[in-house]
This record gives structure tokens, C-alpha cells and sequence, in this order.
């Protein structure tokens, strides 16, 4: 008679561990068959590198070279994932006229030669626009920044 409860409460015990278990794999099923995965718009992307951009802008004048050359990798990143993302977009096609300016940046930060990353910037920022212009959105204007794109961050180290 003991033998037979203690194998009762041991099936009790391994049915429970069964219910526990089966339950989260059917929910995430749910989950997973009603949900797109997530896909940034080249706007959404373009968006990002415009802040990237005007960040890049205020570490490289504030000769801060270990915050411009994480911004400028950060803008290489975005272009990446518009490259990955934006396959359907024939603009994308055009995304490879960036590269030699970024590297010129890069170079520059890498150097830590203000004069060249000023230079080096200007060529990028025009030729974002001449991509803008080849693309049809010739109305989407990059400049130079003229003040920090947000004030809860330090640009210049101390
Ligand atoms: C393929 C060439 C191409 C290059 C290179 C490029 N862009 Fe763009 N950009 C686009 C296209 C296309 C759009 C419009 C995307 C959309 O909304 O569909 C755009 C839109 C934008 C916008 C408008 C976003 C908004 O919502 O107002 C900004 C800002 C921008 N780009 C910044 C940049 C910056 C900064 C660079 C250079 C560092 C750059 N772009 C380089 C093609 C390019």
C-alpha cells in the first residue's frame, strides 16, 4: 500500500513537471506564427545616421577621437544594416558610394588630425547629398551641425 501512494505521488509529481513544461512551448508557438519580425524603413535607418552624423560632428571638433571613431562606426553599422535590410529599395544600390568617405573619416579620427577630420567630414556630408540628389530626395538636405544634436551628453571630455 505504500509502495503503490509513493508511486501515485512520484505519476502526480511527473505530470505536473509535464503540464509546466508543455505550456510556454505552445504559447511561444502562438507567438511566433501571428507576429512579423521586426524590419527598419531606410527612413528609420537614415534617421539614426543623422544623429550619428551630427554626434560625429561635436567629438571630432572636441578632439574627443575614441567617441568620434565609435560615431563613425556607428554610421558604417546603419549603412550595413540598410545594405541587409533595404534589398528591396532600389536606392539601396547606391549605398556603396558612402564607403570611401567613411574611410576618410575614419583615417582622420584615427590620426587624430582635426584639420583632415573637418575636411574629411564636409566630403561625407556632400556626399550624402549627392546620394539624396541621384535618389530622388534632393529635398533631403545634410549640413554641418551648428549646435549639439542633444544636451545630455558631453562632447568635449574634461
Ligand atoms: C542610397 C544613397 C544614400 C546615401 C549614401 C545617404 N542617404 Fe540619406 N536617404 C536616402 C534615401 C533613399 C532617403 C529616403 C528614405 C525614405 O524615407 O524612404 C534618405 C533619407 C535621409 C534623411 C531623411 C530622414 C527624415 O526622416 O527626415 C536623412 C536625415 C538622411 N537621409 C541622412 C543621411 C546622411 C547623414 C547620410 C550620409 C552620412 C545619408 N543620408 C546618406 C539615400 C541615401
Amino acid at each position: 500500500m505504500k509502495t503503490l501512494s509513493v508511486f501515485v505521488l512520484i505519476v502526480l509529481l511527473w505530470s505536473c513537471t509535464q503540464q509546466t513544461t508543455t505550456q510556454p512551448s505552445a504559447t511561444t508557438t502562438a507567438i511566433t506564427s501571428t507576429v512579423q519580425p521586426y524590419k527598419p524603413g531606410l527612413g528609420e535607418i537614415m534617421s539614426v545616421i543623422q544623429m550619428h552624423h551630427a554626434k560625429l560632428w561635436f567629438a571630432g571638433i572636441n578632439e574627443n577621437w575614441k567617441l568620434a571613431d565609435y560615431e563613425i562606426k556607428e554610421i558604417k553599422e546603419n549603412f550595413q544594416t540598410a545594405k541587409d535590410f533595404e534589398t528591396d529599395r532600389k536606392e539601396t544600390g547606391d549605398l556603396p558610394m558612402i564607403d570611401g568617405s567613411i574611410d576618410s573619416v575614419l583615417a582622420a579620427v584615427q590620426q587624430k588630425n582635426l584639420p583632415a577630420f573637418k575636411n574629411s567630414f564636409q566630403s561625407l556630408t556632400n556626399t550624402c547629398n549627392s546620394c539624396h540628389r541621384s535618389v530622388n530626395f534632393e529635398f533631403n538636405v545634410v549640413s554641418i551641425p551648428t549646435a549639439p544634436p542633444v544636451t545630455n551628453q558631453e562632447f568635449k571630455l574634461k
